[in-house]
């Protein structure tokens, strides 16, 4: 029997977050938020610094602080989240993360091809030989391709970029239809920046993108659609063609403003 995947457009959307509030310390600092994110797409999520983008991803992750206050609904892949940590959704609803500083996220201790078997025997139950067929094909995908070094390396012995790229393969081992990645980019130099985005591109192909920056020529080189928010709210959620040549917001013409003082990377030009 052939089992046909469904079609993305039959699908539900990956991420359906819709008036979400949080509160620290009685202040309200994401109000309302309403964003969507179809099976296949991926959409960036951008903001002046404060503006709210790291609680609005760590509500969809599960990952608020304690003391946080959540008001709304946050649904992946139609199960209701809200307030969940990771340990306690459904493997359906898993959500895969991407952070701005991979030296952070990764153990400086533990080999990076151990790190890596982590997510393939704990989520998908893999062992021996498939286990490391499967390692070594994560590593291509990312664009790392002498795997052997890399499996037996430190995170310490690798650069910015390449670590990076370890971090977007542990996020991919897990599967998850859902990759939330905030500031992935921000903290490596432009050549390398460029190849995280190509990295990302072909990595979400078949899942969706929450990309997280404040930097619009980022976000225009990766993803067909920017959700703008500005103290905690929603101003503007439109494709990213009209946002560039016609902002509606204040915000967003700042935005395209600040991405058109730096040179604005067309999609060609980044995935070269
Ligand atoms: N743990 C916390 N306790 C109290 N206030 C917080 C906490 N985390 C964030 N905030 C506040 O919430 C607001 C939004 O913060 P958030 O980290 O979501 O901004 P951001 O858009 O991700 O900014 P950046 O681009 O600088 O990363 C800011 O005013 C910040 O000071
Ligand atoms: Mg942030």
């Amino acid at each position: 029997m052939v089992i046909t995947p469904a079609r993305a457009e039959d699908r539900l959307p990956a991420l359906v977050v819709d008036g979400l509030s949080v509160s620290l310390g009685g202040r309200e600092l994401v109000r309302g938020v309403r964003l969507e994110v179809g099976a296949t797409e991926r959409v960036a999520l951008i903001g002046a610094s404060g503006s709210g983008k790291s609680l609005t991803a760590a509500a969809v992750l599960g990952t608020l602080p304690a003391g946080a206050q959540v008001r709304g609904s946050v649904q992946v892949a139609g199960v209701e989240v809200t307030g969940r940590p990771p340990a306690r959704r459904p493997a359906a609803a898993r959500v895969a993360a991407v952070g701005q500083d991979p030296a952070a996220a990764l153990n400086p201790l533990v080999p990076v091809g151990a790190q890596l078997a982590l997510p393939l025997r704990n989520h998908r139950g893999l062992r021996g030989a498939e286990l490391a067929r499967q390692r070594t094909e994560l590593l291509a995908a990312v664009g790392l391709d002498d795997a052997e070094r890399v499996l037996h390396s430190s995170p310490g012995e690798l650069s910015g970029g390449q670590r990076q790229r370890v971090c977007i393969a542990m996020a991919l081992a897990s599967r998850a239809g859902l990759l939330v990645a905030d500031e992935p980019t921000t903290a490596l130099d432009l050549v390398t920046q460029a190849q995280v985005v190509t990295v990302l591109r072909e990595a979400t192909r078949d899942a969706a993108l929450l990309f997280i920056t404040h930097d619009l020529a980022v976000a225009a080189a990766l993803c067909d659609r920017a959700v703008v928010l500005h103290g905690g709210a929603v101003v503007e959620d439109a494709p990213i063609t009209r946002l560039l040549t016609d902002p509606r917001h204040e915000q967003s013409a700042a935005l395209v403003r600040a991405a058109r003082a730096g040179a604005l990377p067309t999609r060609a030009g980044v995935a070269s």
